[in-house]
C-alpha cells in the first residue's frame, strides 16, 4: 500500500496540482522544492515542505529515510525551452544531474515507485501523432535533457527494482477547479499564461508566432491537456504501477490537435474587449505540430478525462488570472 509519497517540485504549477488531487486519496504527501520558479502560495497547509535542492543529495537522502518515503513524483526541473538553447549548462545540471542525484538519494531506501515528467518534446519533428515508440530525437536542449533522465531511470529502476511511470506530457494548460491554485511564474513562456496576462489589458494583443506552416490554419498544433487531468493520471499511474509491481512509459494527452490560432479565437470569443490577434514570425526551435497517441495510457488506467474541453481550459486560466492580478 502507498503511504508516504514525496513530490519534488511541489510547489510549482503541476506540482501543487498533483498535490491537490494525491491529499484527497493519501494521507502524507511530502513536498521538496527549491522555489526557484516554484511559490510558497502554491505550497498546500496540509502537505509538509522542505525548501531543498534535489542537488543536496545527503539532504534528500535523510528525508526520504526519516519519512519511509516509498513513492517519489520527480516534477523538479527547468523547462522553458528558449531558456535551455541559451543556458545548456544550467539546464544539463538541473534536469540530467539533478535527476541522478535524486536517483542515488533513493538506493537502498524504502522507495518502491517512481514517477518521472518528461515530455512531448522528446520527440522528432515531423511524425505528428506520436506513441511511444515514435523516434526520439529531440530539437530543443530541453528534450535532450529529458531523454537523458528518462534514461537514468530506466537503468536506475531496473537494477534497483524499483517500479518507474514516465508521463510524457504534452501541452498543459489550465487551472484547477477549486480556484486555489494555478500558475504563476509570468516567465514561464506558457501560451495560454501568455494570453490570460494578456485579455486582462485594456488592449488586449494575442501573438500567433507563424502563421504559414503546412496546418489547417498555418499556425502551430499543440495537444493540450488539463492541469487537473494530468495531475489524476500521476495519481492512477502511481497506484497501478504499485499494484502490478512494473514499469511504464506513457504519451499524456487527449489525441487530439488544436492550433495556437484555435486558441487565440477562444480567449478572443470569452472576453468583451475589442482584442487583436497578431501574426508574427516563427519562433527557432517551434515543434510545428504533435499530439499524442493515448491508446496506451487509456489501456493502463483506464482512464477517461476530465476536463477535454478548450472553453473550459481557457475560461479556467482567465478566472486564475483575474484572481492573481
Ligand atoms: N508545463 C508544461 O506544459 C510541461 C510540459 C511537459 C513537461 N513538463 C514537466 O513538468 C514538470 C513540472 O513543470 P511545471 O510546469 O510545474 O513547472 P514549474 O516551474 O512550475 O515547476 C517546477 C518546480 O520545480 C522546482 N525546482 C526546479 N529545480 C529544482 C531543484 N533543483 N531542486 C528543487 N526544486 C526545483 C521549481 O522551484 C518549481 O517549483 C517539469 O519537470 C517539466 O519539465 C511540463
Amino acid at each position: 500500500m502507498i503511504k508516504n509519497i514525496l513530490i519534488t517540485g511541489g510547489a510549482g504549477y503541476i506540482g501543487s496540482h498533483v498535490t491537490e488531487i494525491l491529499l484527497k486519496k493519501y494521507k502524507k504527501v511530502f513536498l521538496l522544492d527549491n522555489l526557484s520558479t516554484g511559490h510558497r502560495k502554491l505550497i498546500n497547509k496540509k502537505a509538509k515542505f522542505f525548501k531543498l535542492d534535489i542537488h543536496r543529495k545527503d539532504k534528500v537522502r535523510k528525508i526520504i529515510k526519516k519519512n519511509k518515503i516509498d513513492s517519489i513524483i520527480h516534477l523538479a526541473a527547468n523547462l522553458i525551452i528558449g531558456e535551455g538553447q541559451r543556458k545548456p549548462k544550467k539546464y544539463y545540471k538541473n534536469n540530467v544531474l539533478g535527476t541522478k542525484n535524486l536517483l542515488e538519494a533513493c538506493k537502498d531506501t524504502s522507495v518502491k515507485n517512481f514517477i518521472f515528467s518528461s515530455t512531448a518534446a522528446i520527440y522528432k519533428e515531423g511524425q505528428y501523432k506520436v506513441s511511444e515508440k515514435s523516434i526520439i530525437k529531440p530539437k530543443s536542449i530541453y528534450g535532450k535533457t529529458k531523454i537523458k533522465a528518462e534514461n537514468l531511470i530506466r537503468n536506475f529502476s531496473k537494477k534497483n527494482k524499483i517500479n518507474y511511470g514516465i508521463l510524457r506530457y504534452f501541452n498543459i494548460a489550465g487551472s484547477s477547479p477549486s480556484g486555489k491554485i494555478g500558475l504563476i511564474n509570468k516567465n514561464s513562456d506558457h501560451l495560454f499564461k501568455n494570453y490570460s496576462i494578456e485579455i486582462l489589458k485594456k488592449k488586449p494583443k494575442l501573438k500567433i508566432y507563424g502563421t504559414n506552416y503546412k496546418t489547417k490554419d498555418g499556425s502551430c498544433i499543440r495537444d493540450f491537456i488539463h492541469v487537473s487531468d494530468i495531475a489524476e493520471i500521476h495519481y492512477l499511474v502511481l497506484e497501478k504501477i504499485n499494484k502490478l509491481n512494473i514499469s511504464k512509459i506513457l504519451n499524456c494527452g487527449y489525441n487530439k490537435g488544436i492550433s495556437v490560432l484555435q486558441v487565440a479565437k477562444e480567449f478572443k470569443r470569452q472576453s468583451s474587449k475589442k482584442v487583436n490577434i497578431i501574426e508574427t514570425k516563427r519562433r527557432r526551435n517551434d515543434l510545428i505540430k504533435i499530439i499524442a497517441s493515448n491508446k496506451n495510457l487509456k489501456k493502463f488506467i483506464n482512464w477517461k478525462p476530465k476536463f477535454n474541453n478548450l472553453g473550459k481550459m481557457v475560461k479556467s486560466c482567465i478566472v486564475w488570472e483575474k484572481k492573481i492580478k
